[in-house]
């Protein structure tokens, strides 16, 4: 299953009801939702309260990701504020991973870990078992608009055989740089589902926009 995951972090941050809207009238799947602290990464954007305004405009699954030092700390903020999927950078929260899944799964939400350009893949395999998905990032977290690296592509590979070899169903996500060209490769590679920003919410027709990814990603998938 493919699933295109707009990111907020391209968005008209002033009206978000009116961009939410937007999303689930012109076909996508997930909204994914990027939350910085300052600390991980060196950008700042909203947190648990805005989230949770926000859950009242509309059904769309909330793809929240967390690019925050101490996920722990503000864990049950965000499953209240209606987090569909949660997913937390391993790298800053090692000694916590587990305590992580444990508790965003007792709360009936998909738990995943996110690694970042210059962590190996690897370092997720002993998790896969109690992950609903992993993000590969194929940017350095903090910016969109930011060009694809090319670089994630063996770790995607690594990822999807070793689930394949396992029998475990994952959602592999990738976030930063996808367009119509780098979609087919992260496709691949074995991504199933895209957090998109600046390709979907710079276009002038989000709706033909998301239905090309969509038929793109479909077409390059292979499991
Ligand atoms: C970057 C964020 C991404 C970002 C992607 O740290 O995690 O979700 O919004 O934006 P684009 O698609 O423009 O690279
Ligand atoms: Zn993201």
């Amino acid at each position: 299953m493919i699933y295109i995951s707009p990111s907020l972090l391209s968005s008209d941050f002033s009206c978000l009801g009116q961009e939410l809207k937007s999303l689930e009238e012109n076909g996508a799947d997930w909204v994914h939702i990027d939350v910085m602290d300052g600390q991980f990464v060196n950008n700042i954007t909203l947190g648990a309260p805005i989230i949770k305004s926000m859950r009242a405009h509309t059904h769309l699954p909330f793809d929240v990701h967390l690019m925050i030092q101490d996920p722990l700390r503000y864990l049950d903020d965000f499953i209240a504020a209606g987090a569909d999927i949660l997913t937390f950078h391993l790298e800053a929260s090692e000694d916590n991973a587990g305590i992580m899944i444990e508790k965003i799964a007792a709360a009936g939400v998909k738990p995943s870990v996110s690694v970042k350009p210059s962590t190996p893949v690897e370092t997720v395999f002993p998790l896969l078992g109690r992950l609903s998905m992993v993000l590969i990032m194929t940017v350095e977290p903090g910016f969109g608009g930011q060009p694809f690296l090319e670089s994630a592509l063996p770790k995607i590979s690594a990822l999807r055989q070793e689930c394949v070899r396992r029998g475990l169903p994952l959602d592999i996500q990738v976030d930063g740089g996808i367009n119509s060209e780098k979609i087919a490769v992260a496709a691949a590679a074995g991504a199933n589902a895209f957090a998109v920003g600046s390709a979907v919410f710079g276009a002038k027709d989000r709706k033909a926009t998301i239905a090309a990814l969509r038929e793109t990603a479909e077409e390059a998938y292979r499991a």
